[in-house]
C-alpha cells in the first residue's frame, strides 16, 4: 500500500482564491482587509516567514502595514505599536512575529493585541473561547491540518487522534479543534511513555515535535492521516541543504492511508488561513 499524499500546495491555493473573492467582495462595500505584520530583529527564517506572509497578503488584495523594528526594541515600545495598532480602523489584524528576542515578554506583547485583531489566534481570550468551544480566531498552523484531515474524511467522529507536541501554537489548538470534530485525542510530549505504541493506535497523527524524522515508518498504524508539522533544515546525503518533516517521510509511505510531503503540505496551508482569519476579522469589524 502507498499513501495517497495530501497536496496542501493546492488546497492553500483553492482557500487563497476564497479569500481573495471574499476581499474583492468587501472592497465593493467600502473595506479593504489590513494586516499589520510586526517583524523585531534579524532572524533569517522570520524574515521569509513575514516576507511571504506581506507577498500572500498583496496578492490576495489586502492592505498590509509592515512595521521592522531593532532587535534592541524593548517590551514597553512594543506593547505601544501594539496599541496604536489596535486603535487604527484600517488595521482587522495585527500579526507579531515570534520568536522576539531575547529579553522582550512575548506573553504581554500578545496579550495586548486586541482579541478581535488577534488573527493569530495566540490570546488567552482566542485559546479559552476555542477551549470551551465558543466562536474563536484559532491559530493557522492546527486550523491547516484540519483543513487539510477533512480533505481525506468528513468523517471524524470517534476517530483516535494523536498529537505529539503540547505547545501553545500548535499542539494545543489541534488537539481542541480534533475534540471539537468528535475525535478522541490524545496529546504526546517528550515525558510521554512508549510513543511509538501510542501513535501505532492513531488513526489520525499530528506530528508536531519539531525533531527531524522522530516519528519511523513502523509507528504509524496501517490506513492512517498523518498531518507532518516538522520543517526541519537538515543535509542531505549529497551535501546539500533539505527540508524534512518530523516524520520518515519514505518510510511512512508504506503505512499511511495518507500523508501530508514537507515541503507542500502543512506549510502553505499556514498563511492561507493567516488571510482567512484577516478577511474574517474584517468581516466581523462592520457588524
Ligand atoms: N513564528 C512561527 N510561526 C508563527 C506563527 O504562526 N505566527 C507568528 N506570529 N509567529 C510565528
Amino acid at each position: 500500500m502507498t499513501a495517497t499524499l495530501i497536496d496542501g500546495r493546492a488546497v492553500a491555493e483553492r482557500l487563497r482564491e476564497r479569500v481573495a473573492a471574499r476581499t474583492a467582495e468587501l472592497a465593493r462595500h467600502g473595506v479593504i482587509p489590513g494586516l499589520a505584520v510586526v517583524l523585531v530583529g534579524e532572524d533569517p527564517a522570520s524574515q521569509v516567514y513575514v516576507g511571504s506572509k506581506t507577498k500572500q497578503a498583496a496578492a490576495a488584495g489586502l492592505k498590509h502595514f509592515d512595521h521592522r523594528l531593532p532587535a534592541s526594541t524593548g517590551t514597553s515600545e512594543l506593547i505601544a505599536l501594539v496599541e496604536q495598532l489596535n486603535g487604527r480602523a484600517d488595521v482587522h489584524g495585527i500579526l507579531v512575529q515570534l520568536p522576539l528576542p531575547a529579553g522582550v515578554d512575548s506573553a504581554a506583547v500578545l496579550a495586548a493585541i486586541d482579541p478581535a485583531k488577534d488573527v493569530d489566534g495566540f490570546h488567552a481570550v482566542n485559546a479559552g473561547r476555542l477551549a470551551l468551544g465558543q466562536d474563536a480566531t484559532v491559530p493557522c498552523t492546527p486550523l491547516g491540518c484540519l483543513i487539510l484531515i477533512r480533505e481525506v474524511t468528513r468523517d471524524l467522529a470517534g476517530k483516535r487522534a494523536v498529537v505529539v507536541g503540547r505547545s501553545n501554537i500548535v499542539g494545543k489548538p489541534m488537539a481542541q479543534l480534533l475534540l471539537q470534530n468528535d475525535c478522541t485525542v490524545t496529546i504526546a510530549h517528550s515525558r510521554t511513555r512508549d510513543l511509538p505504541q501510542l501513535c501505532r493506535e492513531a488513526e489520525i497523527l499530528v506530528a508536531a515535535i519539531g525533531r527531524p524524522k522522530a516519528i519511523a515508518g513502523d509507528w504509524i498504524r496501517p490506513g492512517a492521516i498523518v498531518i507532518d508539522v516538522g520543517i526541519n533544515r537538515t543535509v542531505g546525503a549529497d551535501g546539500k541543504s533539505k527540508l524534512v518533516g518530523d516524520v520518515d517521510f519514505d518510510a511512512a509511505l508504506s503505512h499511511a492511508g495518507a500523508i501530508t510531503p514537507v515541503p507542500g503540505g502543512v506549510g502553505p496551508m499556514t498563511i492561507a488561513c493567516l488571510l482567512m482569519n484577516t478577511v474574517n476579522a474584517a468581516i466581523r469589524s462592520r457588524a
